[in-house]
């Protein structure tokens, strides 16, 4: 049984003040809730990172970065690179954005480059693929995100597949208060893993992490993570209010027991 993630991506919102009084509140709470197998992830704007990662450090919250430059180094001024995320021990990155892809032109090519960087200095990609609307609408969403996968994950080693988390994030679901529906994103989600079973190999698979993101809320995570494919949410909006984050831990938590219930409950 995979276990599932709930990450929050905080995208440019929170000032110090307020993600030090998050972070602590987070890792206070999910450390009396005590499940191992729900993951939080939190990712706040790069200035806070080293603050938030010593007040959840012994909490069982990890903290993400939004973004790594695909560069090693040098004169590129504003960007960041793996080796200072790893020098504060950022265990996470998300990558691939859809509004890094929009705004600042990421491509999967360079996505991939990210990639490697990350693995270079043991960090964990979060790397997100997804459709936009006019791709849906014509009937794309399987071409654009297997060409996604194939762009982002050329030349990378099976080995190192097996470290990624990919979130499914179709673009028209982003912010928009318009979710997909569990059967859609269901659909998407087992596109994926069957891309990594043909690609690279059935565990590596099977053990895959795959987040759905795109308005998610405490209303219907629930159902979203009850699809066989979904091992968690990648949340913007609704991951910046304590009670509405808490809240889908809480559903995720409450769908563990449910699982580990079923599972061991006597056959007749
Ligand atoms: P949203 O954002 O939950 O506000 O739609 C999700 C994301 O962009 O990761």
């Amino acid at each position: 049984m995979r276990d599932i993630i709930i990450a929050g991506n905080w995208k440019m919102n929170k000032n110090r003040q307020e993600t030090k009084d998050f972070a602590e509140q987070v890792a206070g709470y999910s450390t009396r809730l005590d499940l191992p197998a729900v993951r939080i992830l939190i990712a706040p704007p790069y200035p806070f990172l080293c603050e938030a990662i010593s007040i959840t450090e012994n909490s069982p919250v990890a903290v993400a970065a939004q973004e790594v430059s695909y560069r090693h180094n040098g004169a590129f001024t504003g960007e960041v690179s793996a080796a200072m995320l790893s020098s504060i021990q950022v265990p996470y990155c998300i990558i691939g954005h859809s509004e890094r892809r929009q705004y600042h032109h990421e491509t999967d090519a360079n996505v991939k480059e990210r990639m490697q960087r990350l693995f270079e200095h043991q960090i964990t990609p979060i790397v997100c693929i997804g459709e936009t609307l006019g791709q849906r609408d014509a009937g794309e969403t399987a071409k654009v995100v297997l060409n996604q996968l194939q762009g982002c994950f050329a030349g990378i080693e099976p080995a190192d597949s097996g470290k990624v988390i990919v979130a499914y994030e179709p673009v028209w679901a982003i912010g928009t208060g318009r979710t997909a529906t569990p059967q859609q994103a269901q659909e998407v989600h087992h596109l994926i893993r069957q891309w990594f079973a043909n690609n690279y190999k059935a565990d590596i698979a099977t053990g895959l992490h795959i987040l759905y993101g795109g308005s998610v809320r405490p209303d219907n995570i629930m159902e979203l993570l009850s699809q066989a494919d979904i091992d968690g949410g990648l949340i913007g909006g609704a991951s910046l209010d304590f009670e509405q984050f808490t809240t889908m831990i809480q559903t995720a938590a409450d769908l563990i027991k449910y699982r580990t219930e079923q599972r061991n409950a006597p056959s007749h």
